[in-house]
């Protein structure tokens, strides 16, 4: 079992990653100091398919557990499905000294975790990850929140785990959907680090074929990146670098989620923004081609093929400049290597829309 720390003071904490190591949960539950009765948030596909071999294991080992499902979908992550939890919670007088368990997706992880650090003014809270996007992403760093009707993840908080399990034997029964999501997020590290991006032009077929073998060293080294990049930066306060690189294709993305009602998943729209915000740094002449044709080319071999006729050109700009003259963007410079710039012109952005859309 590999384990990868947030070096975060006296907030650190363990990832835990490897395939099978579910039942090795249990000590590491015991040996956290955790409380002996959690309350586990899970969504009802999470819970049909793994509820019951994860309360099995925390009941061999003396814990009590009472679950809390949600419907699956971003649409759970509200207000309206906290208070609903707060609700639960409160109806069975579960203390802050008990602690939370988010059981799933990035859904799942950011709407646990948002009540777990705002019930009763925080309990000790756990992710256990169950999809790609979220073993490689969501569930480090601390960021929970829900959505706003105005925008995404608007309300929300920065509530550290007490530490981070991930079985990658979870992932054998994802949707080819949940995998290209998953993958949206892993080739994002490709362009942070070079190492990455290497590792992924060698076995993106792997990963594809869902060789879980593949799966866990790309978790690995998406666990590593990310641990570096929290630990020195936890509030993404760093203007220049740091936790807000990772908010690469992201910038068009988030847009295109909201804009699509979230019909488009985030990892779907953080793949799209790659490929728009790779467009932008060639068009910027940023990047050299022969560097941008070749992450191109990576993006192109997930088989992940967007719908640009469903774009509304008026619409996404309007939502990726939201009023400012230059929002910011993090853009490749080089294979591994990117920039945070606000010098992006909005004619170079609609021109680059326009030309992926076809319009
Ligand atoms: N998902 C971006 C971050 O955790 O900072």
């Amino acid at each position: 079992m590999h384990k990868t720390t947030v070096d975060l003071g006296d907030r650190s904490y363990p990832i835990y990653l490897g395939i099978d190591i579910l039942e090795r949960l249990a000590d590491v539950y015991r040996a956290s100091a955790l409380p002996s009765s959690v309350a586990i948030v899970t969504d009802s596909n999470v819970a049909k398919l793994h509820l019951r071999k994860l309360s099995a294991v925390l009941h061999r080992c003396g814990i009590h557990t009472s679950s809390m499902l949600v419907p699956p979908g971003e649409r759970q992550k509200s207000l309206a499905r906290a208070n609903g939890l707060y609700t639960r919670l409160l109806m069975q007088q579960f203390p802050r000294s008990d602690a939370l368990i988010a059981f799933g997706g990035g859904v799942v992880g950011d709407l646990a975790g948002f009540v777990a650090s705002t019930y009763r003014r925080g309990l000790p809270f756990i992710q256990i990850p169950t999809t790609l996007l979220a073993q490689v992403e969501s569930s480090i760093g601390g960021k929970t929140g829900v959505n706003h009707l105005l925008a995404k993840n608007a309300v929300g908080t920065f509530y550290q785990p007490r530490f981070v399990f991930s079985d990658v034997r979870f992932l054998s029964t994802l949707a080819p959907r949940e995998l290209i999501c998953g993958l949206g997020e892993v080739i994002k590290y490709g362009y942070l680090d070079e190492g990455m991006f290497k590792f992924l032009e060698r076995h993106l077929e792997d990963v594809l074929r869902m060789n879980l073998d593949v799966i866990e060293d790309v978790v690995f080294r998406c666990n590593a990146l990310k641990a570096g990049m929290v630990s020195g930066d936890e509030r993404e306060t760093n203007a220049t670098g740091g936790r807000m690189l990772l908010n690469l294709g992201h910038t068009i993305g988030q847009a295109l989620e909201v804009l699509s009602n979230y019909r488009l998943r985030h990892g779907e729209a953080v793949l799209i923004g790659l490929q728009l915000e790779l467009m932008i740094a060639r068009e910027a002449r940023l990047i050299t081609s022969a560097d941008a044709t070749r992450i191109g080319a990576l993006l192109q071999r997930t088989g992940f093929e967007p719908r640009p006729q469903n774009l509304h050109l008026q619409a996404l700009i309007k939502n990726v400049f939201r009023g400012k003259n230059k929002p910011r963007f993090i853009l490749p410079t080089a294979i591994g290597h990117v920039i945070a710039t606000n010098e992006i012109e909005q004619s170079l952005v609609r021109h680059v829309i326009r030309s992926f859309s076809g319009k």
